[in-house]
């Protein structure tokens, strides 16, 4: 069983947020400060078990838990443990900001996690601070060096590429992936519905990073069908890659391999301009199984080929801590 919309792409991958809570204030993902004023109630285990193994059933693979902060959960062991060992699930994967990883990531091992993706703004302690209101840097620099030794298969670091802020530090980022076997991906800010003055002052496009690595020999790798949205770049003499999320580019979304379940178990089939679809009243018992299956199935017909509008804009970006990413 695959799931494919009308545009013949396969969605072999889910994101699936579990929280909307973070410890970290981003400048770019929360400018304005982040009011949760009631706490929603997120997907418990029993809810995510179902959800996972009907996704399982339609043939998707790989899951990625984000959030907020996925970790901040009390139950992130368990939830990995759960997820991770359900048929079919070959690729268990998360995203986050680091905080917690250093004491973790041998317990997340073992419990099934094989992917890390870690946002890393700035390899600059005091640059870092300014732009996620932590100064971390050093613990979350050690998580990743202590997933590399456990053997994650995969472990990435996400930049968000900030004009004035951490623009001029691609020189830092490649020394970093000389002889280490990761991926560093400058991501382009998107705006969100509540950044609209800091994307005016801080949004580039990643072809500034783009030039400068084809100046110094990088190679430009073919994006394969399927692969997401991240242009990868290798060079021989580096053990790492450099990889270009451009959410504002042409063709951005033809590879498109995705779907999102927010915290609450709506369904959003494109992170730009879609309210999504509620799931939650399919998930309270297992033989609701068929049912929220043909729900999804339904939904596919309606994704569209790219969340460019007709007039070239794109559909409004809600808030990244609640979608995930
Ligand atoms: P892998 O390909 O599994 O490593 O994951 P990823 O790069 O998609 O995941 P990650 O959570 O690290 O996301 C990195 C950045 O890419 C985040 O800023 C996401 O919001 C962005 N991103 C991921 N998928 C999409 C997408 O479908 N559309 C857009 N516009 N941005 C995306
Ligand atoms: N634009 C681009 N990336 C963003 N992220 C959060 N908000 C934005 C935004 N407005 C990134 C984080 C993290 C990933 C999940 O999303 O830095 O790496
Ligand atoms: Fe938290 Fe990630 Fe948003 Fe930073 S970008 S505030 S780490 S959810």
């Amino acid at each position: 069983m695959e799931l494919k919309d009308n545009y013949d792409r396969a969605f072999p991958y889910l994101r699936l947020s579990i929280t909307d809570v973070c410890n970290f204030r981003c400048e770019y993902c929360l400018p304005d400060g982040y009011h949760c004023d009631s706490k929603p109630k997120f997907l418990d285990q029993d809810e995510i078990r179902r959800l996972v193994t009907a996704f399982a059933e339609l043939g998707v693979w790989k899951i990625r838990l984000t959030g907020g902060e996925p970790s901040v959960r009390k139950d992130f062991t368990e939830i990995t443990k759960l997820v991770s060992g359900i048929d079919g699930i070959d690729a268990m994967a998360f995203t986050t900001n680091g905080y917690r990883l250093k004491q973790n990531a041998t317990t997340w091992y073992e419990a099934g996690m094989r992917r890390i993706n870690v946002s890393i703004d700035s390899l600059n302690p005091e640059k870092f601070h300014e732009i996620t209101g932590h100064n971390r840097l050093p613990e979350i620099l050690e998580g990743v060096e202590k997933s590399l030794e456990i053997g994650y298969d995969s472990v990435k670091i996400n930049v968000v590429l900030l004009k004035g802020l951490n623009d001029q530090e691609l020189p830092d980022y490649l020394a970093y992936v000389k002889d280490r076997p990761i991926t560093v991906r400058f991501i382009e800010l998107m705006q969100t519905g509540d950044n609209l003055a800091y994307f005016k002052q801080r949004h580039l496009s990643a072809d500034v990073i783009r030039q400068q690595l084809l100046d110094q020999g990088w190679v430009e790798n073919i994006r394969e069908n399927g692969a997401g949205p991240a242009v990868n770049f290798t060079h021989p003499d580096y053990q790492g890659a450099i990889g270009l999320i451009a959410p504002y580019s042409k063709d951005f979304c033809t590879n498109c391999n995705r779907l999102r379940v927010t915290a609450t178990g709506d369904l959003r089939l494109c992170l730009f301009g879609d309210v999504g679809v509620p799931l939650r009243d399919l998930l309270a018992r297992d033989d609701q199984k068929e049912a929220l299956q043909m729900r999804i199935m339904k939904q596919l017909n309606y994704k569209k080929s790219s969340h460019f509008l007709a007039d070239g804009n794109t559909g409004i970006l809600p808030n990244l801590s609640a979608t995930g990413g």
